[in-house]
């Protein structure tokens, strides 16, 4: 599918939750957020519907976000399910990694094929501050299981202040280089005060030649990370909610004074 500047549509994010197993600082207030009530999650059922409406419009390319979206219970179900609709040729995941060493290995059997893992640093007490309580390690150990399990490329999601030249960014990029993994950074960005840039070695923030869609985990249609227009897919029913979004995409971002990063998934 084609929008209205041209830009052809092939990749859907899907935020399967909006809760997450960490509290980043830079995508999680401390005293939390208020989660969406279960009864407004789509389940798994409608996801389903979703992607293979999508994917008879044109999309190809699926990616699952949180929050975590380990934590969604059955998950490995899902992707199971979306793997499994024709027209879907790559099935990716936005991780934190942190329960990925138990993961990795169900998922790829059950058809996802590579992974972004989030690691802001090297250093274990950093890891703990940015993350307000996260363990280093069992990233790491989801890293190699990530690796055994076969899936590939993993890509390692790095967020930075100012520059790829900061001592964690030097860090990060030394550790992928040596142990074969790719690193992309992703400036901070701050949805309500519009600041985004061009994401690093990915396809993010280049609203020219942006090619997605979103699917929030309540069931919204995002035309854009940086706007809060949005399509509800139970009223408005799917197929609909996907063609206003689509003639309704904006040329460029802008602000987002509605949504945070754990509810869209970055
Ligand atoms: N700026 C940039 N990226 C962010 N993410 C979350 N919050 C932000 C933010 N404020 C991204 C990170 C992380 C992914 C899950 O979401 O890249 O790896
Ligand atoms: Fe969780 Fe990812 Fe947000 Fe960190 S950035 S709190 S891991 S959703």
């Amino acid at each position: 599918m084609l929008d209205r500047y041209n830009r052809k549509i092939n990749y859907l994010r899907i935020s399967v939750t909006d809760r997450c197993n960490l509290r980043c600082r830079y995508c999680m207030p401390e005293e939390g957020v208020e989660f969406i009530p279960h009864t407004e999650i789509l389940r798994f059922e409608e996801i389903r519907e979703v992607v293979e409406v999508a994917a008879g419009m044109g999309v190809d390319k699926v990616r699952l976000t949180g929050g975590e979206p380990l934590v969604r219970k059955g998950i490995v179900d899902l992707v199971e399910m979306i793997a499994s609709i024709p027209g879907i040729k790559d099935l990716s995941m936005t991780t934190n990694g942190i329960l990925l060493d138990a993961f990795a290995t169900p998922l790829a059997k059950a058809g996802l094929i590579r992974v972004n893992i989030s690691l802001d640093t090297m250093e274990p007490e950093r890891y703990g501050w940015i993350t307000r309580g996260g363990d280093i390690r069992k990233v790491f150990a989801g890293i190699e299981a990530a690796k055994k399990a076969g899936l590939d490329p993993i890509k390692v999601n790095c967020v930075i202040k100012d520059d790829r030249n900061e001592p964690d960014a030097v860090a990060v990029r030394d550790y992928c280089i040596e142990n074969g993994l790719q690193v992309r950074f992703i400036k901070e960005m701050d949805l309500h005060e519009g600041t985004f840039g061009v994401v690093d070695g990915g396809s993010g923030g280049d609203c020219r030649n942006c090619n997605r869609l979103r699917l929030t985990s309540n069931g919204m249609i995002k035309p854009c990370l940086f706007s809060d227009m949005e399509f509800n897919v139970r009223t408005l029913g799917i197929q609909q909610a996907i063609e206003m979004a689509l003639s309704k995409k904006p040329e460029k971002g802008t602000v987002n004074l509605q949504n945070c990063f754990n509810n869209i998934g970055g």
